[in-house]
């Protein structure tokens, strides 16, 4: 069964961003997408991730039509299925980070994995408030958060930007590698060409749907 099926979606909000966006994803399988800044990266992915109804199109998470239902199946589906990486990461700031990824732990009943944070490199953060961490440091204590939530798919919406190019290939093996340990599913937003490739598929978002070249 797959585990996202994108149906001909089209969406825009003063004018049309994309249409005909058409995409599945199995178990174990991740997918970069790139394109213009501007072209509606974002709002792809959050339409993927039960955030944001599109104007035209079917999403089906799991084999569920999403769309189709009260807000209840698409909460439910956020708590424990879906873990979304945002591109500004929203972390509660007044906290410490191993507040913030313990609480989404406790949410979701899951363990929080020490082993991740060493492979994050932010285990030594842990009691740092996440106000004096960097942008990069609070990046990677938000994918942790997510992960230690044990999400069967993942949306991450450019998860290595304010990340230098050694981290940057660390964050992303975790994410692939959590994907092929757990059978989990990744949909990943980027503008490095080079991470892309680590990818089961590498498409580009055109006004006229998803290609394979930019
Ligand atoms: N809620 C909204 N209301 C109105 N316009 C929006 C909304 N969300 C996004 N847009 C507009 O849609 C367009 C696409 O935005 P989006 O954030 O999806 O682009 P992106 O491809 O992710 O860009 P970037 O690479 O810069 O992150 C932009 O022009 C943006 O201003
Ligand atoms: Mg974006």
């Amino acid at each position: 069964m797959p585990l996202l099926q994108l149906k001909n979606i089209s969406h825009g909000f003063d004018y049309t961003l994309f249409e005909n966006v058409s995409l599945t994803l199995e178990p174990k399988e991740s997918m970069a997408i790139l394109g213009v800044s501007g072209c509606g990266k974002s709002t792809l992915l959050h339409i993927g991730a039960t955030l944001l109804p599109p104007q035209k199109g079917e999403v089906l998470l799991f084999d569920k039509n999403i769309y189709q239902d009260d807000d209840t199946m698409r909460l439910n589906l956020r708590r424990y299925d879906v873990g979304i990486i945002f591109q500004h990461h929203y972390l509660f700031k007044g906290f410490f980070a191993n507040e913030n990824i313990e609480l989404a732990s406790l949410i979701s009943g899951q363990e929080m994995d020490e082993g991740l944070l060493k492979r994050l490199g932010i285990a030594e953060l842990m009691h740092s408030k996440i106000g004096t961490l960097s942008g990069g440091q609070q990046q990677r204590v938000s994918i942790a958060r997510v992960l230690s939530k044990k999400p069967k798919i993942i949306f991450a919406d450019e998860p290595t930007g304010n990340l230098d190019d050694k981290t940057a290939h660390d964050v992303m093996d975790v994410l692939l590698e959590y994907c092929a340990h757990e059978s989990a599913a990744l949909m990943v937003v980027t503008h490095n060409q080079q991470l892309a490739r680590a990818c089961t598929y590498v498409n580009y978002l055109h006004k006229d749907g998803l290609k394979e070249e930019a």
